[in-house]
Formats: C-alpha cells, sequence, structure tokens
C-alpha cells in the first residue's frame, strides 16, 4: 500500500510545496466550486490511496491551489459506502489531505429533509449526526487511538465561521441532525418517521463516515447540506437521483456564497 505522505509528495510535485491550510469535499451537483481553484486538477487515478468514484454528477479530481487566498484542497468526488460496501472508502484521501498539512475539513452533501421548515433549497449546518447504519470507519484499526471522542465532532468554532459567514451574505443557514443511510435505494416513508423519532433533521448517504476518519485524524470539521427534496412520505415529488442532481445546484450557488466569505475572513 502506498503511504500518503508518498501520494501527498506526488500532488506537491504537480500543486507545488506550499501546505494546504483546508479541504473540502463536495456533494452530488456542487461540482462548480471546484473549477474556481487556481491550480491543477489532479485526477483520482493519479493518486495511490483515492477512491475510485463512480457515481454520476461527481468529478473525482482533486483541485489544489488558491481559493479567496486560501491554499485548500478541493475533493471534487467522494466514495459513497454503496458503492462498494467499504465505510473506510475516504482514508486514503483525508490521511493525504492531512500529509499536505491541513488542521481543518469542511463535508458538504446533498440530502432530503425531514422538517417542513427546511425545504428543498435550503441549506442546512449540521449541528451533529446519526450513524444510523451502525458501522465505523475505524474497524479494524488497531491503535488506541480508535476510541475517538464524538462529543463536539461538529466543531463548534468552524460552525461559528460558517454562520457569521451566512449571515454576512444574508443567507439563511439552518442547523439540525444529520442521519446517514446507507443508500443506494432510498428510505422508505417508515424509515423516515423513524429517523424523525430518533431525531434526525436530514437523511443523507455520506458524510458521516468522513467525519468520524477527520476527528480521528484530529482535523476540525464541519458539513453542510444542500436540502434537494423531502425525505420519503413527506411530500408527493417523486424522489430520484436525478431529482437529487437537478436540485443540488439551488443550493449549492448559495453554499458557495458562505464558503467564499468563509474563507476570505481572517481566522
Ligand atoms: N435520502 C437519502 N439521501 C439523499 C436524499 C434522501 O432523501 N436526497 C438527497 N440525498
Amino acid at each position: 500500500m502506498t503511504e500518503p505522505t508518498e501520494t501527498a509528495a506526488l500532488i506537491r510535485a504537480r500543486a507545488g510545496e506550499e501546505p494546504v491550510r483546508l479541504g473540502l469535499i463536495l456533494g452530488s451537483g456542487l461540482g462548480h466550486l471546484a473549477q474556481a481553484v487556481d491550480g491543477p486538477a489532479i485526477p483520482y487515478a493519479d493518486l495511490p490511496g483515492f477512491p475510485r468514484a463512480q457515481v454520476s454528477g461527481h468529478n473525482p479530481h482533486l483541485h489544489v491551489g488558491l481559493l479567496e487566498g486560501v491554499r485548500v484542497a478541493v475533493f471534487g468526488a467522494r466514495e459513497h459506502y454503496y458503492e462498494n460496501g467499504n465505510p473506510a472508502a475516504m482514508r486514503g484521501a483525508l490521511e493525504t489531505l492531512k500529509a499536505l498539512g491541513a488542521d481543518r475539513l469542511i463535508l458538504t452533501n446533498a440530502a432530503g429533509s425531514l422538517r417542513p421548515d427546511i425545504p428543498p433549497g435550503d441549506l442546512m449546518l449540521l449541528s451533529d449526526h446519526i450513524n444510523y447504519n451502525g458501522l465505523n470507519p475505524l474497524i479494524g484499526e488497531r491503535t488506541d487511538a480508535r476510541f475517538v471522542p464524538m462529543t463536539d465532532a461538529h466543531s463548534p468554532r468552524l460552525r461559528a465561521a460558517l454562520r457569521a459567514a451566512a449571515a454576512a451574505e444574508g443567507i439563511a443557514l439552518k442547523e439540525g441532525v444529520y442521519a446517514w443511510y446507507s443508500g443506494p435505494s432510498f428510505e422508505t416513508p417508515a424509515e423516515i418517521r423513524l429517523l424523525r423519532t430518533l431525531g434526525a433533521d436530514a437523511v443523507g448517504m455520506s458524510t458521516v463516515p468522513e467525519v468520524i476518519l477527520a476527528r480521528f485524524l484530529g482535523l476540525e470539521v464541519a458539513a453542510v447540506s444542500t436540502i434537494t427534496n423531502m425525505a420519503a412520505g413527506l411530500s408527493e415529488e417523486r424522489i430520484s437521483h436525478d431529482h437529487t442532481k437537478a436540485m443540488a445546484p439551488l443550493g449549492a450557488a448559495k453554499l458557495e456564497r458562505i464558503l467564499r466569505r468563509f474563507l476570505s475572513a481572517p481566522e
């Protein structure tokens, strides 16, 4: 297996030596922001340890360079658990991010809403999450570092900075709990009622394993969902991946403004 430090060296050879400050993983339909990075787009296929992402609407390139004056690594795609049954699919990529010097990670995703006051087109900052699958990317890890505390896993400091950026842009940023459902089939209405009872505000097929991995690696992390639909049984609308891809740009434009403002604010 290639060490993340070797993959990091490959990236530095193409994108320059300066350390990366922050990683950003883009969810379904949110790829536009990657094009704004002033630096090379490196195909995942060139990067050992990176996923071979195969989901339409994702762009499997790592964009390394400046965005709003901050040196970032933008991941145009992620591997989901449902692709190959591997909850640790993003481990190599996140270890490489850390080896590049980053200490912060922002995750984005598309999600279904369980709350009528968070309709499609809205953005939801994750205050916390529910690992509804019971799967864990750290199963098999042998060191005591596997016992990762998950209180405040969603960084209060980063969340405050994202809230401030949204307020400065005049964009409503709701906050709530995200439940991770394995996919790739969507949930049943009964499962959505169950998740609501459990305290979930939104549901999606990603992000939670990456939050766990990020905390394991000591990265500060926050995540934002773009709500693409009401979850199963909560509206007449038909849920589909095409619908997710069609709706994501609605929230993506707002998310891009928040992220640019967040990056340009002093730390
Ligand atoms: N469920 C799970 N994942 C999703 C949804 C949903 O309703 N919408 C977008 N991603």
